[in-house]
């Protein structure tokens, strides 16, 4: 039996191979490895995909989530709000700052910000008045654009940026609409195995507001000024280099595309296992850039599943095991409302299946058949579980 792989990179790879390797030789005949003409290219074409005014490209999605916190001078003192289940560089970058991050609890179906968890958390801080509301950065989960009127509304009544996190959900819509037209920054990251990934580190930023994306250029080298000498704050070494975004040239021409086929994918397995397990909810006119395909195995029997699944051959990852409240060096920080107990089921019950815009029919046919019998597997464990042990 062939090995399935959990992301085929390979099959895309291939697809573009030929137009990068022309571009990757133009690079290396000119020797512009550092701010090439690739970066203004790239940048001008990510512009045009989602209509934001300025795009800002950077060395990875937590350069893309710092930078912004630097250019509004968020430090010590400051409170910004963030899911507790996400990826670790969304809470990271707040304490890198200085600032405290508040984690605040998700829907238990989209996986996504819950917005009266964040107004009761923001309401807290306010009362407790030891911290200054800042900022909130939401996430587009798995894929998911977040649903951001709401979250834009406790934004708006308290005076708080809002940053998309669209490491996952570059590209995503709701009503057609993408992130930035709700966020005042939209950041993502271009890692390898995001939908929209490079072939080494990568990020941007995106902004309709010009004064920003003017800071952040400057905070990307080192916070230069006007004349490149004069350094006029602090900044980074932050640059996506020109190989990188050569290949996102390159990628992003064939991204719609792909959206499709995850987006095919996606519903053929939501057809396929239906009443089987519970798959992360898309809400009506969303359209997701599926990073991830993430079901729910409620009852406390999810290494049981994976581990069946594995026998089959077939690998599965789980997104996440451990709220960012919950991890070592971040668990000082503050847990908004009442705690986060959606966060703690999904880190107990989720995982996710392979997923990539090459999965053929027949491949899917496996991943498919082997969670229908890594579920019986699972059944049958729970049938000959005393009740007194069960989870
Ligand atoms: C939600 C989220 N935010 C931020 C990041 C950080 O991106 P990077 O690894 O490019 O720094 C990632 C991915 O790794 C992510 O999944």
């Amino acid at each position: 039996m062939t090995p399935i792989p959990f992301i085929d990179l390979a099959t895309q790879r291939d697809r573009v191979r030929p137009a990068v390797e022309a571009r990757l030789g133009r690079i290396m005949d000119q020797g512009a490895f550092i701010m090439g003409p690739d970066v203004a290219e790239l940048e001008s074409a990510l512009g045009v995909f989602t209509g934001a005014r300025e795009t800002v490209t950077c060395g990875s999605g937590t350069d893309a989530l710092v930078m912004p916190l630097m250019a509004w001078g968020i430090g010590a003192g400051d409170a910004v709000f963030v899911p507790s289940f996400t990826f670790a560089a969304t809470a990271e970058v707040v304490g890198l700052v200085g600032a405290t991050p508040v984690f605040v609890d998700v829907l238990p179906g989209t996986f996504n910000l819950d917005p009266a968890h964040l107004r009761q958390s923001v309401e807290e801080i306010v009362r407790r008045g030891e911290l200054v509301p800042r900022a909130i950065i939401a996430v587009d989960l798995f894929g998911q654009i977040a649903d951001y009127a709401p979250i834009r509304a406790v934004a708006d009544e308290f005076g708080l940026k809002l940053i998309s996190d669209a490491a996952q959900g570059f590209g995503s819509t709701r009503d057609g609409r993408q992130a930035g037209a709700f966020a005042d920054v939209v950041a993502t990251s271009f890692y390898p195995a995001k939908p929209l990934g490079c072939w080494g580190d990568g990020g941007a930023m995106q902004t309709d507001d010009a004064d920003l994306a003017a800071i952040l250029r400057s905070i990307r080298i080192h916070g230069q000024g006007t004349d490149k000498y004069d350094n006029v704050r602090l900044g980074l070494t932050a640059r996506l280099d020109t190989f990188q975004a050569a290949v996102l040239v390159e990628k992003l021409a064939i991204f719609p595309d792909e959206i499709e086929a995850r987006t095919r994918i996606a519903r053929r397995y939501h057809e396929r296992l239906d009443g089987l397990v519970l798959p992360q909810t898309i809400d009506d006119n969303v359209v997701s850039t599926w990073a991830q395909y993430t079901v729910r195995i409620p009852g406390g029997q999810r290494d049981t599943f994976t581990v069946a699944m594995r026998e089959r051959g077939v690998p599965t990852v789980i997104y996440y095991g451990k709220g960012l409240h919950q991890q070592t060096a971040y668990r000082h920080w503050p847990v908004g409302g009442n705690g986060l107990p959606v966060t703690e089921a999904l880190c107990r019950d989720v995982v996710s299946l392979p997923m990539h815009a090459y999965l053929d029919e027949a491949t899917q046919d496996r991943i498919i058949d082997a969670v229908r019998e890594s579920l019986d597997v699972l059944n049958r464990a729970v049938a000959e579980t005393p009740i007194s042990g069960r989870a």
